[in-house]
């Protein structure tokens, strides 16, 4: 479908499963992935879970990743977790500016582009996560708001850094409510975004980058997303933690 952008669908499990109901439902979902060439298959979950999950998932086809991280190295910053730490136990991939990140713990655009760079510039794949509320959407800002949160989120990188990034258009309004954006309105957005990572990042970067859709991610509707032209994959919340829903989701094409 997308030229030869593989499709990539995330689970972010927020602040939800213990260690043992993470090995509980990765004991069952493994085995249902081993066979899966195709797409990539990732799980965000909280930070205690991550170095026991990236030891259970070894050679696994599953990428561990982390929800967030901060952008020193060390240092005097209580409760943070920095790159150099995920890098030491083997996390890779990192989920940054998540709209709860946003407006529960008031992260601003500056922040996260501070975020985005230091995980790139530690051999990371930053997830950027960006969207509009639904007050946003409403006054007509859908536009203005993505192109701001793309171009402070991204202004740290070059072209190359630009290779590792993924973007998640998470429309806030759409997020653990239920209410899933209109397919065109995720096409619009999607497209949108493919436009300003162009004029960032030039023609070549803007067609391999890959762009997911979140909010509201469910079996049923998973499959017309999946469709849409500027869409390559999935970020999903709710419908990840469980092992039935999620895998749905994974093999989208067959439901
Ligand atoms: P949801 O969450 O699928 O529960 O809407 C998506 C997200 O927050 O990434």
């Amino acid at each position: 479908m997308k030229g030869k952008r593989i499709p990539i669908i995330a689970a972010n499990w927020k602040m939800y499963k213990t260690i043992s109901e993470m090995e509980e439902f990765l004991s069952q979902f493994l085995p249902l992935i081993s066979d899966i060439e195709d797409r990539k298959v990732v799980i965000a979950p909280n930070f205690l879970c991550l170095e026991r999950m990236v030891s259970i998932s070894k050679g696994k086809n599953l990428i561990t990743c982390a929800q967030n991280m901060y952008f020193e190295e060390e240092g005097a910053f209580t409760g943070e977790i920095s790159p150099r730490m995920l890098k030491a136990i083997g996390v890779s991939w990192v989920i940054l500016g998540h709209s709860e990140r946003r407006h529960i713990f008031g992260e601003d655009d500056e922040l996260i582009g501070k975020k985005v760079s230091s995980a790139v510039s530690h051999g990371m794949f930053p997830i950027l996560c960006i969207g509009e509320t639904l007050e946003e959407r409403e006054r007509g800002e859908t536009g203005k708001v993505l192109k701001k949160q793309l171009k402070t989120g991204l202004s740290r990188l070059g072209a190359e850094g630009l290779k590792n990034v993924t973007i998640a258009y998470e429309p806030v309004w759409a997020i653990g409510t239920g209410k899933t954006a209109s397919l065109s309105q995720i096409q619009e957005a999607h497209s949108l975004v493919r436009e300003e990572i162009k004029k960032l990042g030039g023609e070549d970067i803007a067609e391999k980058i890959r762009i997911l859709y979140g909010g509201s991610v469910k079996p049923d509707n998973v499959k017309g997303i999946m469709e849409l032209e500027d869409v390559d994959g999935a970020l999903v919340g709710g419908a990840s933690l469980g092992v039935d829903s999620f895998i749905k989701i994974v093999k989208f094409d067959e439901n």
